[in-house]
């Protein structure tokens, strides 16, 4: 399974990509709006830092600014994927690009319908945002494994891309359905890292080799 960070915070993806965790990254205009100054001084330097796939999100809402959009978009790099929304100018744009051979995520996938449409129109990924319908009381998971089957009865070439992550145990969960990709905020990625028998273990690994160094002051590893 592939790990993107779902951020445009470029102190994190350096962070993270210099550990090799990061295949890509996503962003959207929230996330644009969060860290603040120029979106294209930002979205050109995470096109350099990553070699991987970059989705940079469309504003317009009709076709023709959606395409010239997306064409500017990918100005940044060759590694940019045009998002769209999952609207009928979206997927008509979707296919109009995927068409050019110019990569497309669709997102703010909310159903199985949604991502077959999305597959259909030559989707590069589709973006199911498995925690805003937990949020709802529906179960975003549920969503993921239905559209994994449904892909897997075909051949779109589309992959999974699974969104609005809010924990870790949505990751293991996405990786037991076996989905191409997931997008994390920062904050899931360290929380992943983590296990407190790891933090026990190294203390006390560090207080056994103090005591044996007070022995043996010259002693180096
Ligand atoms: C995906 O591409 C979106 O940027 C993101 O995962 C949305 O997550 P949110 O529901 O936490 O805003």
């Amino acid at each position: 399974m592939k790990i993107f960070l779902d951020t445009a915070n470029l102190e994190s993806i350096r962070k993270f990509n210099d550990m090799g965790l990061l295949d890509g990254i996503t962003t959207n205009p929230s996330l644009m709006f969060k860290e603040g100054g120029n979106p294209k001084v930002t979205m050109e330097e995470i096109t350099k830092i990553i070699k991987g796939d970059v989705s940079l999100e469309v504003v317009s809402t009709e076709y023709s600014g959606m395409m010239e959009e997306g064409k500017r978009l990918r100005q940044y790099g060759d590694n940019v994927v045009v998002k769209v929304p999952m609207t009928p100018d979206g997927l008509k744009a979707c296919k109009s690009f995927s068409s050019e051979g110019i990569p497309v995520n669709v997102t703010l996938i909310f159903s199985a319908n949604q991502a077959l449409l999305a597959a259909k129109a030559g989707a590069k990924y589709i973006s199911p945002f498995i925690g805003r319908l937990d949020d709802i009381g529906q179960d975003g998971m549920k969503l993921i494994q239905e559209i994994k089957e449904i892909f897997s009865n075909y051949d779109f070439g589309t992959q999974i891309l699974v969104a609005s992550v809010r924990h870790p145990v949505h990751v293991v969960d996405a990786a037991k359905i076996g989905a191409d990709v997931v997008t994390l905020p920062p904050a899931v990625l360290d929380k992943m890292m983590l296990h407190p028998l790891t933090k026990i273990g190294l203390d006390n690994f560090l207080a056994d080799w103090d005591k044996l160094k007070s022995g043996n002051p010259d002693i180096k590893i």
